[in-house]
């Protein structure tokens, strides 16, 4: 290469190398722009992301549906009135939450988690059936049925479909799987309790799971008053309302005593074993316009006295 009067070409061999590094930045630049884009940087990918048969991108449009953020907030954004959600199926788990959505509005208790935790999609995503062993996995769940576990929240109850509940497990799931690097700050449970309601919560705390067919009955005397005990502490009242409402499950109010219409076309009078048996084998006879497999099976829940309590607790509405 020529330069201007024979002197020395300096100047091109400056302009050379600096063209080299660039090169080598522009290099650089492409390779990490691609390497960001691999799936293989263990990355949580919403759609890979699974709860039962539902996907964490359908949770997410449940959790929109539902306005979840105008109360909470959800990996950084969102509203104040409720806790963060980030974490939450990690720290409390598949059967607390299952316990949870549906009835929003009280804190589930010991006995409530259980239940939940016959259902075998439960079982696989908290990889236990063992209540005691559940609690210990996720002590995020323990800390909530022992401080308010039967008590009333602030949370609405809200219309979850249990298609919607699955969908939304799936996109919590998710978020407690993003590497969020540390967000949020574990909060202090001290603070996020009033104080009234930890007041309330201690006066009633149910302190360890409730062993298959405990009785409730020393503490409450009269069958009518344990046989309402039971059935908020069982979650009945997430499916069943109190009047003749229908929920998830047909409503109540009459119901003993009345002749039931059943889905195979024959007609059955709701006597005592007839309610016995809906309670214990609820697939054995299904009421008309309902859903088989919905209503989980009590039978090794609930003992004979706690049994006779709730079936004179029916008989009274
Ligand atoms: C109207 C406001 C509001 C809406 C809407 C709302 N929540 Fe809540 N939620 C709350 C409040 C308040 C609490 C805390 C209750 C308490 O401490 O008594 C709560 C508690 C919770 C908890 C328990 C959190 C914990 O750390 O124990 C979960 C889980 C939850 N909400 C999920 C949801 C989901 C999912 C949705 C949408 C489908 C939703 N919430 C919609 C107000 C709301
Ligand atoms: C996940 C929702 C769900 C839960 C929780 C649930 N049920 Fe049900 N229940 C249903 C559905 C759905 C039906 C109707 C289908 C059938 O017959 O199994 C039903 C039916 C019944 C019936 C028969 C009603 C009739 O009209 O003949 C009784 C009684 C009953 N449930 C009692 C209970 C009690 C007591 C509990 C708690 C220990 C409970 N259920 C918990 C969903 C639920």
């Amino acid at each position: 290469m020529s330069c201007l009067n024979g002197t020395e070409c300096r100047e091109t061999a400056k302009r050379r190398r600096a063209l080299a590094v660039l090169a080598l930045m522009l290099a650089i630049f492409l390779i990490l722009s691609a390497w960001s884009f691999l799936p293989s940087r263990q990355q949580a990918l919403p759609t890979l992301v699974q709860y039962g048969e539902a996907d964490a991108v359908l949770g997410k449009r449940v959790f929109q549906a539902y306005n979840c953020m105008g109360c909470h907030t959800i990996v950084g954004n969102g509203a104040y009135f409720g806790p963060d959600l980030t974490r939450i199926y990690a720290d409390a788990g598949p059967a607390w939450l299952a316990a949870f959505l549906p009835s929003a509005a009280g804190w589930p208790t010991a006995a409530a988690v259980q239940v939940q935790l016959q259902n075998p999609t439960v079982q696989k995503e908290a990889g236990t059936a063992d209540p005691q062993d559940y609690l210990a996995r996720y002590p995020g769940a323990a800390e909530r049925v022992q401080q308010r576990g039967g008590q009333h929240t602030l949370m609405p109850n809200l219309p979850l479909k249990a298609s919607e509940i699955t969908a939304l497990m799936a996109f919590l799931k998710y978020t407690s799987s993003m590497n969020t690097e540390g967000w949020p700050p574990k909060p202090n449970p001290e603070r996020r309790i009033p104080a009234r309601m930890r007041a309330d919560a201690a006066a009633v705390a149910v302190t360890a799971p409730v062993p298959a067919g405990a009785s409730a009955a020393s503490a409450v005397q009269h069958p009518v008053a344990l046989g309402k005990k039971l059935v908020n502490d069982l979650g009945c009242a997430a499916c069943h309302a109190t009047d003749q409402k229908r929920l998830v499950g047909p409503g109540w109010a009459g119901l003993s005593g009345s002749t039931v219409e059943l889905a195979d076309g024959t007609t059955v009078v709701a006597d005592d074993d007839y309610l016995v048996e809906s309670i214990r084998r609820p697939d054995a006879k299904i009421v008309a316009g309902y859903p088989p497999h919905v209503m989980p099976p009590y039978d090794t829940l609930i003992n004979e006295a706690d049994m006779q309590a709730i079936v004179a607790y029916l008989r009274s509405l």
